[in-house]
């Protein structure tokens, strides 16, 4: 069902767990399978310098976290919105069609943290 660099991703999850006093908390689920996430970010000067995700999700929830959360590491907030769910399945080389909305609660997770994030800074 999955590609090899979905699996590795999966079974090697990183950036599991959460930043204590994070700079951005984004919280999303997913209504139709009911899974959630959280990701949380440390982020200094406008870059993100750690990012951190726990979710109750599937395989594709886990490998496209842990690589997006890897991607926008040492990214400016404003590169890292546009991360897409697009995007972060061009590295993984894809889903299955009926798995790609598991890589939206990434894509998302990382919009409400930032959004969360730049609230606090007004
Ligand atoms: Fe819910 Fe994949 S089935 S995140």
């Amino acid at each position: 069902m999955y590609n090899e660099k979905v699996m590795q991703a999966f079974q090697n999850p990183k950036n599991v767990g959460e930043i204590e006093n994070p700079s951005g908390v984004g919280l999303v689920g997913n209504e139709s399978c009911g899974d959630i996430m959280q990701i949380t970010l440390k982020i200094e000067n406008d870059i993100i310098v750690d990012a951190k995700f726990k979710t109750f999700g599937c395989a594709a929830a886990i490998a496209t976290s842990t690589t997006a959360t890897e991607m926008i590491k040492g990214m400016t907030v404003d590169e890292a919105l546009k991360v897409t769910n697009k995007k972060v399945l061009e590295v993984l080389g894809g889903l299955p069609s009926q798995k790609i909305h598991c890589s939206v609660l990434a894509e998302e997770a990382i919009q409400k943290a930032i959004e969360d994030y730049k609230s606090k800074q007004k």
